[in-house]
């Protein structure tokens, strides 16, 4: 059985304490959860330091396509990889709308993440005025299967966030029900894209300390991704607690 995974996006901040110490609060949550904290690329190998032996995970925001070459500014999975990076968020909703990625782009970046070693957190999410036309559901197929016919073969573990672009820094979470939904739409075309996969689906969209009971109740829900409130192991640990309590009950991931 996989744990649920806790992953903190950092965005371009830094958190209000040191490394060390945010690390340190972090350790003593229960191991049936993954902790993972994807800092800014320069912060890699320094918050890589601070995890020494505990068991948390690192990751990155952000790939390059490619797996080297004349790309200035990019940075490749490999390089992620190199300075200790396990996971690579991918298709954040914030690189779709302001920086133009695409199925295809983020499909690409897929393919070469898996192919130097790391594991993608694959984001997908309807915006506000999608969920109100009462479509969210065809986008989310829609950014699902143009990413893998784009990424070519998937690897047979894959973490996938659910993130409605409406519930992202707004403090208007999904509700338990629709994020359930979400996901059990999600599982459902994974199953069809890629038969016996192993798949943990992640809820992510201003979860906080106050929802992240109710959220972790739904079965559906295996892990949070989390922005703002990971930036204080304050309200970062406490969302791991509810988190870890939900899962020793009955949590299913297959
Ligand atoms: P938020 O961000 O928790 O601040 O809403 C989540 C995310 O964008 O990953």
């Amino acid at each position: 059985m996989m744990r649920s995974l806790l992953f903190a996006n950092w965005k371009m901040n830094l958190p209000e304490e040191s490394f060390q110490e945010f690390v340190a609060a972090m350790r003593d949550l229960p191991p049936a959860i993954e902790v993972a904290i994807a800092p800014p690329f320069p912060f890699l190998s320094e918050v890589r330091e601070a995890i020494g032996s505990a068991d948390i995970a690192l990751g990155a925001q952000n790939c390059a396509e490619k797996g080297s070459g004349a790309f200035t500014g990019e940075v490749a999975p490999s390089m992620i990889r190199r300075a200790g990076g396990r996971y690579v968020i991918i298709g954040h909703s914030e690189r779709r709308t302001l920086f133009g990625e695409t199925d295809e782009v983020i499909g690409r970046k897929i393919r070469q993440a898996v192919n130097d070693g790391l594991a993608p957190v694959w984001c997908v999410g309807e915006d506000e005025k999608t969920r109100e036309a009462g479509v969210a559901e065809v986008l989310l197929e829609t950014q699902l299967r143009g990413g893998a016919a784009a990424a070519g073969e998937l690897p047979a573990e894959l973490v996938i966030a659910y993130e409605p672009v409406w519930a992202i820094g707004t403090g208007k979470t999904a509700t338990p029900e629709i994020a359930a939904d979400a996901h059990r739409i999600i599982r459902r075309t994974m199953s069809q894209l890629r038969p016996g996969l192993t798949l943990r689906i992640l809820y992510g969209g201003s979860v906080t300390p106050e929802n992240a009971a109710s959220l972790s109740a739904q079965e559906e829900i295996n892990g949070f991704l989390v922005g703002g409130a990971s930036l204080t192991s304050r309200k970062f640990k406490p969302i791991g607690a509810a988190l870890a309590a939900a899962a020793g009950s009955t949590k299913k991931v297959d």
